[in-house]
């Protein structure tokens, strides 16, 4: 990853702020370390400033990046995993690098704003058209790639990779939607993407072929090695980390990637000592014959970080939080042995309705509307804690289901597939585990393969959500609680552990703006609207980790235990109801429904 800032329209070119735009842009170091570079033009009122991580091209794929004669200007941070199909169909141009996103400078010129619709990866980017002083930007289809924007009082609108950089410049600032494009011509924001999935009104009705979706994902894998820089994958041991690297390790040989680092694959998990991820991981990294690394942290390691990870993530969001400190510590050490990138397998619950509660969906229609709200959500939570936590060491995480192209074959499937029916031995995400069911030649051995999966953060040990409890009662009083809604009246924590995450977030970033672009509300922490339309006394139940949702996990396939019993078992699962599904105040999300009455 990179880090970008651009400052457009401003009237002050003064010395002052050009170091003061150096100092902001610094902020932004840790996601790209290996250079950075400053382009300013008074003419067109712009300053880029790019923060380089090198994975393509390291030797001179330096940015701001320029079209032939250098009238087109773009700063970007990502991967354009088609820049070279995109050439072949192409003028042709005088490349000044080798790097994948220099294709965009080039494309704008001959297609100008459609250019963001063409580019397959994952991106976000300012650019300016010195010829009619013009700029646009734009963010990557789901958001992987993270991206704000703010107005300074120089006059400026500002866009930067993480807010840390516009705090303190800016009067107000906010996310950039993804899928979103801002044009200066047009004075604003229009939504780009728009696949026929995406609305989520027309429910699909493509049959399920095990074939084209197993080999949709290999295709998403592969895309993914393109790389100049050692890279590996992140091992959870649940079946979506084992299926990118089980893909990743048979694709590896025949790859460029293989030069760079060998045709071994290098596999990286984490946990608390002995934890359930570390074990299953291992088993995984074993059949695969990967260069497997284990990284152990105890939960004071954990809490330690804690500030840091939320000064990094941005987010008072309690799942996030919990899930990102072990991918934090974790990147921390993988980045000393040298690597640069990591495939990662996030989107996968969403997609394929992985979460607990889809258990409870009670037709394919509500499934599917399901489905793509939490796809829709992803760039707040998920996508913004792989990008995050591992940017925050210079780490590059690419996330394969995220594939486009696989995703619009994964959204068209009828979704009464993806309907669990424990009957039929159908357990979540079956059609990604059949397709992959090739006795012949086997991707994963067979219990892996239909294995159930812990959530991440209980996944590297039981006792990190409870020390993570135990130190927040610690630091929060009764009484403290009992005033939360007068102190924090917007999304107002309601419980210990949030309360104390979002007293270091107040911290760190004080503004009005910064707490609203963190989603959440005030009794829905645990809930999400499809959860409890779906089944209301269930999710009551729920905690954010998940842990009272039993009857569901393994005891639905157990045959002992119905479905609906819910048990007090101190095991632990998916996050069942994250506080992942909701937005109540952010009008991007509008067609997320607020539940009433939830306590
Ligand atoms: C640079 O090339 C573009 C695209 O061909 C053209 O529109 C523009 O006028 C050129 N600018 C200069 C300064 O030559």
């Amino acid at each position: 990853m990179c880090g970008i800032l651009a400052v457009l329209g401003s009237h002050d070119y003064s010395p002052t702020k050009r170091a003061r735009i150096l100092e902001l842009s610094r902020r932004l170091r840790h996601r790209g370390p290996d250079w950075s570079g400053l382009f300013v033009d008074e003419q067109a009122c712009c300053y880029l400033s790019h923060e380089r991580l090198a994975i393509i091209d390291p030797t001179s794929g330096d940015q701001p990046l320029y079209n032939g004669n250098k009238s087109i200007v773009v700063a970007v941070n990502g991967e354009i995993y088609n820049h070279e199909a995109l050439k072949k169909t192409m003028k042709k141009h005088d490349y000044h690098t080798q790097s994948d996103c220099e294709v965009i400078a080039h494309l704008y010129e001959e297609v100008g704003e459609d250019v963001v619709g063409m580019l397959d990866g994952m991106f976000s980017f300012v650019l300016v058209d010195l010829r009619d002083k013009s700029f646009i930007a734009a963010r990557d289809p789901i958001g992987i790639t993270p991206l704000y924007l703010g107005w300074g009082n120089d006059g400026g609108v500002y866009f930067a990779s993480e807010m840390k950089a516009l705090k303190d410049d800016c009067e107000r600032f906010e996310v950039f939607p993804p899928g979103h494009l801002y044009s200066s011509k047009s004075g604003g924001l229009r939504r780009y993407f728009n696949p026929p999935w995406y609305s989520g009104t027309m429910i699909p009705n493509t049959p399920y072929d095990p074939t084209v979706l197993r080999t949709a994902f290999e295709k998403a894998v592969i895309k993914r090695l393109m790389t100049d820089v050692p890279f590996g994958v992140l091992l959870s041991g649940g079946l979506d980390s084992s299926l990118v690297a089980a893909v990743a390790s048979r694709h590896l040989a025949n790859s460029k990637a293989a030069n760079v680092w060998g045709a071994q694959l290098h596999t990286f998990s984490v946990g608390l000592k002995g934890s359930p991820d570390l074990k299953a991981a291992k088993e995984v990294a074993d059949y695969l014959k990967t260069k497997h690394h284990e990284f152990t942290f105890t939960v004071q390691d954990g809490l330690d970080a804690i500030s840091d990870v939320i000064y990094y993530t941005e987010t008072y969001d309690v799942t996030t939080i919990r899930a990102s400190t072990p991918m934090f510590l974790m990147t921390r050490k993988i980045k000393a042995l040298g690597v640069k990138m990591v495939l990662s397998g996030e989107g996968s619950d969403e997609i394929f309705g992985g979460y607990l509660y889809f258990h409870k969906a009670p037709n394919k229609e509500e499934l599917h509307k399901e489905t793509v709200r939490k796809i829709k959500a992803l760039y707040m939570f998920d996508c913004l804690r792989a990008n995050k936590s591992t940017s925050a060491w210079g780490l590059e995480a690419r996330v394969p289901f995220l594939d486009q192209d696989f995703m619009s074959i994964a959204m068209a499937i009828d979704p009464a597939e993806k309907m669990i029916r424990k009957d039929e031995g159908r357990i979540e995400k079956w059609i990604m585990r059949r397709a992959f069911d090739t006795p012949e030649n086997p991707f994963l051995p067979k219990h892996i393969l239909y294995r159930q999966k812990e959530q991440f953060s209980d996944g590297v040990g039981y006792s990190w959500i409870d020390g993570l409890k135990a130190h927040a009662a610690s630091q929060v009083t009764d009484r403290m609680l009992k005033h939360a809604k007068h102190v924090y009246p917007y999304n107002t924590p309601n419980t210990k552990e949030a309360y104390f995450y979002r007293m270091i977030f107040e911290k760190h970033f004080p503004q009005e703006s910064a707490r609203m672009t963190v989603p959440g509300g005030p009794s829905i922490a645990c809930s999400t609207a499809a959860a409890i339309a779906w089944d209301k006394a269930w999710a009551d139940n729920l905690d954010p980790s998940g842990r009272a949702a039993l009857g569901v996990h393994d005891a639905a396939y157990s045959e002992v235990t119905p479905a609906t019993t819910t048990t007090t078992t101190q095991s632990s699962h998916e996050n069942v109801i994250s506080a992942n599904s909701f937005n109540n105040n952010n009008p991007l999300l509008g067609n997320i429904l607020q539940p009433q009455g939830v306590q």
